[in-house]
């Protein structure tokens, strides 16, 4: 059988070097690694790195954080490597998360996305997520509008 390139863990203090650099390239706003940490640390938090099969040492090429609270899942943060982008890592993140929230018998998930991430937001669409609404002028540092997306998960 052949292998898939990638596979999905719980994310680490230990991946935080690798974290911080992929926000870096990956966010007007990059959030410091203490977030991260104390993300790590509550207890209705979930976070996921994606590493690769073929590299022997574990070093994510891509995270999500997200929050399950109130019978319902807030996406926080999702980024793959640039150079390892479009090869279905975002993709295979998200499906963690939606499998975590079925395990969890949470229905709801909800995110926020700039109006103008439309890779994001095709991302998100492809996952079963849809436009729930606007807010108007939500980012501090562009003033730029966020879409809010919502999905369903079905239950099994
Ligand atoms: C958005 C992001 C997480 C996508 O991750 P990825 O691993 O490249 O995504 P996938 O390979 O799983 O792509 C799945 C789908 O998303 C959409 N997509 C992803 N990258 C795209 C791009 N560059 N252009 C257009 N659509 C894109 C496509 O619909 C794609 O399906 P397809 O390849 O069959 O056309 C990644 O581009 C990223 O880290 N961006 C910077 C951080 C960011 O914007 N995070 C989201 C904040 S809300």
């Amino acid at each position: 059988m052949k292998e898939e390139p990638f596979y999905i863990r719980p994310a680490t203090e230990n991946d935080l070097d690798a974290i911080d650099a992929m926000e870096g390239e990956s966010f007007l706003s990059p959030w410091p690694r203490d977030i991260f940490r104390k993300e790590m640390q509550l207890s209705f938090s979930r976070s996921f790195a994606a590493a690769e099969n073929k590299s022997a040492d574990n070093i994510p090429v891509g995270y999500i954080f997200f929050w399950i609270i109130d019978q319902e899942m807030q996406l926080h943060r999702l980024a793959v490597k640039k150079t390892r982008q479009r090869q279905g890592i975002g993709s295979l993140l998200l499906q963690e998360m939606i499998n975590t929230c079925r395990s969890e018998g949470i229905t709801d998930g909800f995110l926020e996305v700039r109006a103008s991430n439309q890779n994001a937001i095709n991302l998100y669409q492809k996952a079963g997520f849809t436009v729930a609404g606007v807010r108007k002028g939500y980012y501090d540092d562009t003033r730029e509008d966020a879409l809010i997306m919502k999905c369903t998960v079905k239950q099994p």
